[in-house]
C-alpha cells in the first residue's frame, strides 16, 4: 500500500515546523502592529523594531501614503482585471517600466507581481536543457528554486569565491561546447543574511575569458547602494556588465512585487515567454501608481539614502567598537554573530523583547550551522542615532548574560 501524504506530513513537520507549537506567534509568525516604522507594538507593548526592510522609511512617508490612498480611491485594488498580455496592460505599467529602466540604466524592464516568483520564472524562461547554470552556493531560495526547474546541468561555486566561480565556468564552458548551449551565471548584489555584496566586478571581469551572461538578484541593493541608488552594480562600477538585473519592491520601495531589467530584446522575450506573467493577473494599477511615487522620492530625495547610511555606519561601527562580531557585511544588513544553543537563543530574544523592548530577528540552526545565533538588524532611514545607541547598550547587556550562562536551558523559552 502507498503512504498517505497527510500522515507523512504529520510525522515530519520540517526543520522549522517542529518548533511551531512552542514558538508560533512569538519567535515565528510574530505580529507587529501599528504604523510601519522603528516603533511598533508587539503583544501590546511598544518595541524598538529592527526587523523590517523598510530601508528608506518609505512605508509611512506622507507623500507615499497619500499617493497610495488616492490611487486606491480612483482605481480600487481590482484594476486591471486581466493578465498584461490579454487585457491588463496600462499606460501606468509602461511608464513605471520606462522609469525603472532609466533608474537602473538598462534598455527595458518587465514588472512582476512578486519578486520570488519573478526570479523562479525568469530563470526557467531564460535557459533550456542545453544551457548550463553557474550559481553561488548561498543564493536566496528563489534563485535555488529557479535553478531546480532547470532541465540542464548546473554547477555551484563556493560562496563569493571568484576563483571557484572561474573553475565552474571552465567546467560549464566545456559542457556547453558539447551541448551547443549557453552559460548563465547567477549571483546576488547583496546576500541578505550576511550582508556581503556579491563580487560582481570580479565576476564581470571573467567575461574577458568566458562567454556567459550574468543574472544579478539585487533585492537588498536597489535604492540603497550606488550614487543614485541603482544598486550593487552601480556601487561597484560594473552595472553595464550585469546582463539581467532583478530588483524587488518589497524592501527599499516598501511595497510588493519586483522587476527585471535587461536589453530590449531580452525583456521582450520575457514579456512573451515568462509563464508567471503571461498566465497571471497584472499588478494592480493602485500599486503601480504607488511605485511611481516611491521612485520619484528615491530619485529626488537623496537625503533618505544618506540618513539610512548614517544610521548604518553608526550601528555597525558602534557594534564593532563594543566588541561584537558582525562579519563581512558591506551593506545595510547588520548581522550580529553569537554562539549558543537554540534554547539559549530563545531566552536571549525573550529577554531582549520583554525587558529591553528591542525587537529584531533571530536566525538559528538549520538556517545557520548548529551553535551559531545571528541577531539580524536592519537599519532604516526612519531610525534615529538615539535608537542605535540604546540598542548597542542593550546588546552589550544581553551578551554578558549569554556569556555568563544566564540563558542556559534545555528547553526553548516559554512564551
Ligand atoms: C535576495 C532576495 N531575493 C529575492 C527575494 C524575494 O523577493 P520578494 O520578497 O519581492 O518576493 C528576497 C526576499 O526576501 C531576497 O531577500
Amino acid at each position: 500500500m502507498s503512504a498517505d501524504i497527510f500522515e507523512k506530513i504529520k510525522a515530519n513537520r520540517g526543520p522549522l515546523g517542529i518548533h511551531a507549537k512552542e514558538s508560533h506567534g512569538y519567535f515565528t509568525f510574530p505580529k507587529l502592529e501599528g504604523e510601519i516604522g522603528p516603533h511598533m507594538n508587539f503583544r501590546g507593548t511598544e518595541k524598538l523594531n529592527w526587523s523590517l526592510n523598510n530601508y528608506l522609511g518609505l512605508a509611512n512617508h506622507p507623500e507615499v501614503r497619500k499617493a497610495d490612498a488616492d490611487a486606491a480611491a480612483i482605481y480600487g485594488f481590482g484594476s486591471p482585471m486581466g493578465a498584461r498580455m490579454m487585457s491588463g496592460n496600462s499606460n501606468y505599467h509602461e511608464q513605471l517600466e520606462n522609469e525603472l529602466s532609466a533608474f537602473v540604466d538598462k534598455e527595458d524592464t518587465i514588472l512582476c507581481n512578486f519578486g520570488y516568483q519573478a526570479i523562479v520564472s525568469a530563470i526557467d524562461c531564460l535557459v533550456d536543457r542545453h544551457d548550463v547554470i553557474v550559481y553561488d552556493a548561498e543564493s536566496h531560495a528563489c534563485l535555488i528554486d529557479g535553478v531546480r526547474l532547470h532541465m540542464g546541468k548546473r554547477f555551484v561555486f563556493k560562496h563569493n569565491d571568484v576563483e571557484d566561480c572561474e573553475k565552474q565556468l571552465q567546467r560549464a564552458t566545456k559542457l556547453a561546447s558539447e551541448t551547443g548551449g549557453a552559460i548563465l551565471v547567477i549571483t546576488e548584489g547583496v546576500f541578505g543574511m550576511r550582508g556581503d555584496q556579491g563580487k560582481l566586478k570580479e565576476i564581470v571581469a571573467l567575461k574577458e575569458k568566458y562567454n556567459f551572461r550574468l543574472f544579478v538578484d539585487d533585492a537588498h541593493g536597489i535604492g540603497v547602494l550606488g550614487a543614485t541608488g541603482a544598486g550593487a552594480g552601480q556601487e561597484q562600477g560594473c552595472q553595464e556588465g550585469i546582463d539581467i538585473y532583478f530588483g524587488t519592491f518589497a524592501k527599499s520601495f516598501s511595497l510588493i512585487g519586483g522587476f527585471i531589467s535587461s536589453d530590449e530584446q531580452v525583456v521582450e522575450y520575457l514579456r512573451y515567454n515568462m509563464r508567471s506573467q503571461i498566465f497571471a493577473k497584472a499588478m494592480p494599477i493602485a500599486l503601480v501608481l504607488g511605485l511611481l511615487k516611491r521612485l520619484e522620492l528615491m530619485r529626488n530625495h537623496p537625503e533618505l539614502k544618506n540618513k539610512l547610511w548614517e544610521n548604518t555606519h553608526a550601528l555597525q561601527s558602534g557594534l564593532k567598537a563594543a566588541g561584537f562580531e558582525i562579519g563581512p557585511t558591506d551593506s545595510c544588513v547588520t548581522p550580529v554573530y553569537l554562539s549558543g544553543s537554540i534554547p539559549e537563543a530563545t531566552n536571549l530574544i525573550f529577554d531582549l523583547r520583554e525587558n529591553y523592548n528591542v525587537f529584531c530577528s533571530m536566525v538559528v540552526y538549520p538556517v545557520v550551522p548548529k551553535g551559531m545565533i545571528i541577531l539580524r538588524l536592519i537599519p532604516t532611514a526612519a531610525h534615529t542615532l538615539a535608537d542605535v545607541k540604546y540598542t548597542i547598550e542593550c546588546f552589550s547587556k544581553i551578551v554578558n548574560k549569554l556569556k555568563s550562562g544566564e540563558y542556559m536551558s534545555d528547553k526553548i523559552a516559554a512564551i
